[in-house]
């Protein structure tokens, strides 16, 4: 079975760091993942990580679900 990014498409990839989205259209991608900034770099920089990151090895890896943070008081 595919995990993490194993499943993803390059605009997946792309959109979830541009929108701060799972897979560019999922639940919120939550702290301390600094999407923001790393939506920041050009297409062809995330086009470059993009290939960086399907050029290792695959690892099955299965995330455990979401905990999202506490709610502010
Ligand atoms: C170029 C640098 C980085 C890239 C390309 C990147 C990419 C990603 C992507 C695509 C996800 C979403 C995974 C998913 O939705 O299943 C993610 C999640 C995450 N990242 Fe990063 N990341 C980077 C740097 C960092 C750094 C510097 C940190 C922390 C020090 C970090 C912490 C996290 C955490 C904790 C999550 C899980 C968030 C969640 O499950 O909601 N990442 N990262």
């Amino acid at each position: 079975m595919q995990t993490g990014l194993g499943g993803w498409t390059q605009q997946q990839f792309i959109a979830a760091l541009r929108k701060g989205q799972h897979a560019g259209g999922g639940r919120p991608i939550a702290p301390p993942m600094p999407w923001a900034a790393v939506g920041q770099l050009t297409t062809d920089d995330l086009r470059a990580v993009w290939a960086y990151l399907r050029a290792q090895p695959a690892v099955s890896n299965a995330v455990p679900a979401l905990v999202p943070p506490p709610a502010r008081p």
